[in-house]
């Protein structure tokens, strides 16, 4: 072979190379695992641990707006903090990569969002927010719950797939 053909083969190997990682970073990152719900929703496929540990995370996430507005009644601010930094961003960290590389895109933004949020509430709060500013700010923050859940829900673990 020619020099100049070698090149083309090394430049061909480069592209293909190129697609396929491109193909990678769009499933992992962009895409995830989903599958169209029955009620019109994304669904994400997750297995029966990832789709566990996501539904105690909101779980978790419906105990903390209650002890979030339970410290906003006594307007006990350190509890705000304390509650609202229980659900913060340091509680997704735990998310495993596996798993993360099924959730799409804009999940993951509006995820972080929320984690965030509540991490702002927290930050509020000690800095001397009222508690009919961090009310405002939960407000807005819950806002982002029911979007997300109106857009996308977990498949049916596989066990009850087709009830
Ligand atoms: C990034 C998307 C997203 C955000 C943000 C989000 N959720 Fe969820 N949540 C989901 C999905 C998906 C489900 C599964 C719903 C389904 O399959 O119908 C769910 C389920 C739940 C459930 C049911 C749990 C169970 O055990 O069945 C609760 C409660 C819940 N979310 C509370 C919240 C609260 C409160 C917030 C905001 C503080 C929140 N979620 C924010 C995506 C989200």
């Amino acid at each position: 072979m020619t020099s100049a053909s070698w090149n083309r083969v090394h430049l061909a190997i480069i592209v293909v190379l190129l697609v396929v990682i491109g193909g990678l970073v769009y499933t992992f990152v962009v895409a995830g695992s989903t599958q169209p719900a029955a009620d019109g929703r994304v669904a994400i496929v997750l297995d029966p641990a990832e789709r566990a540990l996501m539904l105690r995370e909101m779980r978790e996430f419906v105990a903390g707006v209650e002890r979030v507005t339970g410290a906003l009644a006594r307007d006990d601010m350190p509890a705000v903090a304390a509650a609202a930094r229980a659900v913060g961003s340091a509680k997704a960290r735990g998310v495993p990569v596996g798993m993360l590389g099924k959730l799409p895109l804009e999940f993951k933004t509006l995820a972080y969002a929320t984690h965030r949020g509540f991490d702002a509430i927290a930050a509020a709060a000690d800095a001397g927010a009222t508690s009919r500013q961090t009310l405002t700010a939960l407000s807005e923050l819950l806002g982002q719950c029911v979007t997300c859940h109106a857009r996308y829900a977990l498949a049916p673990p596989p066990s009850t797939a087709g009830r």
